[in-house]
């Protein structure tokens, strides 16, 4: 975890942004209802820093990376700064197997994002994408092979080469280890990080791990049923959780490598149903420390530590706002 402070001008900024997605169809085609995905998400996302996006399966986190990308429209709310307006965000998924096109050769692969952009001799792409392959690890003679003679390991560092070709503003990392053994994880997290020293790269790291997060943000956002529930600086938001659904996760998940056992393991229990919303607090249903004013929305407010969607959380300075709207 580095300490950073952030500039005044975000790069990116949302406001309440909410997606749904169509689910179920009856014999007519119509569809029956909608998965809220995202449910009122504000946040700034600073140049240089990285962000970890922390939750659960399901809790939106990919749909705010293709919120970013510009691939998904919200119903209501506001973007700046996305790769639909001037911004150059480029992304990496959990799966370099199936994100890779198997019938080019790595180099092409590498160079692609330029090319689509209209840029560069074919000469100039292949240096680039030999000084590329040196930076992320891949031997500059492999450049000529393809995809499935690599490891998944070395696939996901091709797909970071790719990723940083165009000198984006933004690279989303979406699940970025998920896919590969513990060790190659390190690994591939270790580069990630000396990439963000050597070139101060704005990254939004996107993962339900909290060691992966813990390992490389700066700043933590804590997703539960498509809302930020805490947001803050890493050290604070990891070390000393303020919102019950944080606690409960970095309880359920002292360490990667051992099972759950008792209070930990019954706690964790599938997401609630997002085709229709809880009313009051999204976490009530599982909060250890649910009460009186907890039937009433949750907005996400200034703690001493965090930001925080919780009225009973420790620190909160300022008062509960109630209506709808804030939420
Ligand atoms: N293309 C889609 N169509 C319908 N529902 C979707 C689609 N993509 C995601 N969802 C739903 O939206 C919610 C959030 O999913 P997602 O953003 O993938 O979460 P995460 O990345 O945190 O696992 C889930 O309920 C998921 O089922
Ligand atoms: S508002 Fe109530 S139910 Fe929600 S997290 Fe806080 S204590 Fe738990
Ligand atoms: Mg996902």
């Amino acid at each position: 975890m580095n300490t950073f402070s952030p500039p005044a001008v975000p790069l990116l900024e949302l406001s309440g942004v909410e997606v749904r997605y169509p689910v179920g169809r009856d014999w007519l085609g119509r569809t029956k209802g909608q998965a809220h995905a995202l449910n009122g998400i504000d946040l700034r996302l600073f140049s240089g820093e990285t962000l970890g996006v922390l939750g659960e399966s399901g809790c939106g986190k990919s749909t705010l990376a293709q919120v970013l990308m510009g691939l998904v429209e919200p119903v209501s709310g506001s973007l700046q700064g996305s790769a639909r307006g001037e911004r150059n965000i480029q992304i990496v998924f959990q799966d370099p197997q199936s994100s890779l096109d198997p019938r080019l050769p790595v180099w092409k692969l590498i160079t692609e994002p330029l090319v689509v952009r209209g840029r560069s001799s074919s000469v100039e792409l292949r240096a680039l994408a030999e000084r590329l392959a040196v930076q992320v690890g891949i031997r500059p003679e492999y450049l000529d092979r393809y995809p499935h003679q690599f490891s998944g390991g070395q696939r996901q560092r091709i797909a970071i080469a790719r990723a940083l070709s165009s000198d984006p503003d933004v690279i989303i990392l979406d699940e970025p280890t998920s896919a590969l053994d513990i060790s190659v994880q390190a690994q591939i997290l270790n580069l990630l990080a000396q990439l963000q020293r050597d070139r101060s790269l704005t990254f939004v790291l996107i993962s339900h791990n909290v060691s992966v997060v813990r390992h490389l943000a700066d700043r933590v956002a804590v997703m539960y049923l498509g809302q930020i529930v805490e947001l803050g600086a890493a050290a604070e938001v990891l070390e000393q959780p303020s919102h019950p659904y944080t606690r409960l996760l970095l309880e359920a998940v002292p360490r990667l490598d051992q099972p759950l056992t008792g209070n930990a393991a019954a706690q964790r229990t599938e997401l609630p149903g997002n085709r229709v919303l809880p009313t009051g607090c999204f976490f009530r249903d599982r909060c250890p420390q649910a009460g009186t004013g907890c039937e009433r929305p949750q907005a996400l407010l200034p703690g001493e530590l965090a930001e925080v969607r919780c009225h009973r959380a420790t620190g909160l300075t300022a008062p509960l706002r109630t209506s709808p709207a804030a939420v």
